[in-house]
């Protein structure tokens, strides 16, 4: 008797070790198929990394601003070419796969309706009933295990720059001016949001779909988020935590922008950094196990100038927006790892001069920031740039540092950004590789 109780004990213990920091969420974002060039991610490639993936989320659908349906964003690859079902059949083939269809992102950009997903919160119950049947049809008509709400809400303010005099007189005029306030009907907003997603479980719950959120990056979770109603409703969320600062909000400054801890000084903000986001879930009693920390494949690059100096410490002032865009992503300040990748020092480029010179690389031996890499303006440089960004070894510390708060995994946005091919080191996925192996 004894004998079998101290079996059993042991059998939970090994099974919540197992169990411990397992999702594995990636992040799939389907307009990556209709790119050109070596950023073109097609099926073969996606199966690739199905293999270390739990969840697959497929972006993305938006809503129509007429009716407040869901609708896909790029209806002739999801729906004419199949794209939907062609990825929800892969669970055929990797049963432990659970495919999440996700609404809203950075990519239901409505110019015409800027502020559709409050409008849906705000409307009567028969915008909600539209988007509801719509998700709910899309969902089962495709094959999806789920529904993500990745969910568009005012984004917080860029932080200020400011010189060093006076700035301690604005930050005290900007506490009794308001001055981060970006929506005053916040908190009706949030009891709102809290009633939606009441009504999308309900539709889900039947069929036994999964419902998660998707926090996106400088969305301010103590205005829009009532964590401990929320707790109740969703199955996970992921925390988009990077973005913190990026060239087109912050066009005048660089600085590291997914760091795991805050660093006190000059004028960080003390809610700029992953381990804050993932606290303030916890506090409010969300379930460690159903919180996964978002990590970016890719890196924020700004464009330096000759004002910005030659030693590329962060906070790098006098920089001049966004760096331009690669080759393969195609977004200005924006570089995915395998960009970021051929633009260090290597066998190929070490000898080049000026503007095809390598970057200079400075990782982050305190594990607490991430790393980043450069090229003053200087000399022959005239194109400066600055990136900051998780490789490989970043993303590993985010995963060890998952396991250590007991968190529900990693999501990785995306994986089209990832080193698919294998161009940097002939390893097919190595953020994804060296997450899955951390944790
Ligand atoms: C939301 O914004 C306020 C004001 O800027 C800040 O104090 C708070 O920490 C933010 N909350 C989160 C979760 O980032």
């Amino acid at each position: 008797m004894k004998l079998l109780l101290l079996l059993s004990f042991v059998m939970c213990f090994l099974v919540a070790a197992i169990q411990g920091a397992s999702n594995l969420v990636c992040y799939y974002d389907s307009s990556s198929y209709t790119r050109e060039g070596l950023g073109k991610l097609l099926n073969p490639d996606l199966e690739i990394a199905l293999q270390f993936c739990t969840h697959l989320v497929y972006g993305y659908a938006g809503i129509r601003a007429d009716n407040y349906q869901v609708q896909s964003l790029n209806e002739n690859l999801d729906i004419y070419k199949h794209q939907f079902s062609e990825v929800t059949a892969l669970k055929h083939k990797y049963q432990h796969l659970k495919v999440l269809l996700s609404v809203g992102g950075d990519h239901d950009i409505d110019v015409e309706h800027p502020n559709k997903y409050i409008e849906l919160l705000e409307g009567e119950k028969v915008r909600q009933t539209a988007f509801i049947q719509s998700a709910f049809s899309l969902v089962k008509t495709y094959g999806f295990d789920g529904l993500d709400l990745a969910y568009q809400f005012p984004r917080n303010k860029p932080r200020k720059v400011h010189g060093e005099l006076g700035s301690a007189w604005k930050s005290v005029k900007k506490f009794f001016t308001g001055d981060f306030v970006v929506d005053t009907q916040s908190s009706l907003h949030k009891e709102q949001f809290t009633a939606f997603v009441r009504g999308v479980k309900d539709s889900l719950r039947n069929d036994g779909l999964l419902l998660s959120l998707t926090v996106l990056p400088n969305v301010n979770s103590t205005w829009y988020f009532d964590i401990p109603a929320l707790n109740g409703l969703v199955d996970f969320v992921n925390l988009a935590a990077f973005d913190f600062l990026t060239p087109a909000r912050n066009p005048e400054e660089a600085d590291f922008t997914a760091s795991l801890y805050g660093a006190p000084s000059q004028n960080r903000l003390g809610h700029y950094n992953a381990d804050f986001q993932v606290q303030h879930w916890l506090q409010h009693g969300f379930p460690s196990s159903r919180i996964n920390l978002g990590v970016a494949a890719y890196g924020n690059a700004w464009k330096l100038t000759a004002d910005s100096g030659v030693e590329g410490t962060p906070v790098v002032g006098h920089t001049d927006g966004p760096a331009p865009a690669g080759s393969q992503s195609q977004k200005p300040g924006l570089l995915s790892y395998p960009e970021i990748c051929g633009k260090l020092k290597n066998a190929q480029n070490e000898f080049l001069k000026g503007n095809d010179s390598p970057l200079h690389r400075v990782s982050d031996p305190t594990k607490r920031y991430g790393n980043y890499a450069f090229r003053p303006v200087q000399g022959a440089v005239t194109e400066g740039i600055w990136v900051s960004y998780d490789d490989p070894d970043a993303a590993a510390n985010k995963a060890a540092y998952v396991k250590a708060k007991n968190l529900g995994g990693i999501a990785l946005f995306d994986l089209a950004y990832d080193d698919f091919r294998g161009l940097c080191t002939n390893d097919k996925y190595p953020i994804l590789r060296s997450i899955k192996y951390r944790l």
